[in-house]
């Protein structure tokens, strides 16, 4: 089952049912760029792009990344509240963050009362160049379960855990279908905590990338995104994904 709701996700929301959920992965904005509240407002081509015009700086930007850290907690709070609503007991979120909104985020998700379990690594291999300074090449997967999440020792003999670190590289920004585009690669590992079959969410999914990891692992995907231009390509990328599984079955 595939559903892909186009608009604002907290609106969104109640297209979906209470409980249904099994897995929320979710990429939202980071709201950062810079270090100073000032440099959070400019777009997202301006911070996240080299503006190249055959990078990522011919691709849309996107809104909602221009909060502060105060306002970051707040919506973060929110969404994180009303997503927990729709997990199951149980269920497991993972979110994405940078290393500046990181302190805000795991704030934010234990205000909405999720149990905060851990961050994840994402190594990217690459960041932009700080002669004499250490380099911000990872970015972090805060993950969380809704409420108890026991291990059945005896269930669980010969399943090993997850990594919690992840060498996967970026996708190249001429390739690229978002600014801000996280590999499938990736995201499919990150799958692996969902059981096969499953309900992943993602309320932020740009270009759909969590939805084409949800389809390649045979899990249903419930997609929300705001940008029209960002919706219309989720919607094609997941779609033929999605036919490709068909005629492979
Ligand atoms: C970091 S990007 C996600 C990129 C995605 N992981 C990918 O690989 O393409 C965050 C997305 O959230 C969308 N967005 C921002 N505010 C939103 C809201 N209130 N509801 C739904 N989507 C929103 C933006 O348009 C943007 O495309």
């Amino acid at each position: 089952m595939i559903q892909l709701l186009h608009g604002d996700c907290l609106t969104l929301m109640k297209e979906v049912e209470p409980g249904s959920v099994d897995l929320v992965l979710c990429d939202p904005p980071y709201s950062s760029g810079g270090t100073h509240a000032g440099d959070r407002k400019a777009n997202t081509t301006a911070k996240y792009t080299d503006r190249d015009f055959d990078g990522a700086a011919r691709l849309p930007a996107f809104s909602g990344d221009n909060m502060d850290q105060r306002s970051f907690t707040a919506f973060m709070r929110w969404v994180c509240s009303e997503l927990r609503q729709k997990t199951r007991e149980g269920g497991i979120l993972e979110i994405f963050v940078d290393w500046r909104n990181l302190p805000a985020m795991t704030d934010a998700v234990q205000m909405a009362g999720w149990v905060w379990r851990g961050v994840i690594v994402w190594d990217k291999g690459t960041s932009r160049n700080q002669p004499g300074r250490f380099r911000n090449d990872c970015e972090y997967v805060v993950w969380c379960s809704n409420g108890d999440l026991p291990i059945d020792w005896k269930a669980a003999k010969g399943i090993k855990a997850m990594p919690g670190v992840y060498h996967v590289p970026m996708v190249n920004p001429k390739q690229r279908f978002h600014q801000t585009e996280k590999p499938v690669e990736l995201l499919e590992r990150l799958l692996a905590i969902c059981p096969p079959g499953g309900t992943v969410l993602d309320a932020f999914m740009g270009s759909g990338s969590t939805g084409v990891a949800a389809v390649r692992t045979g899990r249903s995907f419930i997609g929300m995104e705001l940008s029209d231009q960002y919706f219309e390509i989720a919607s094609s990328r997941i779609r033929e994904e999605n036919e490709r599984a068909l005629e492979d079955f």
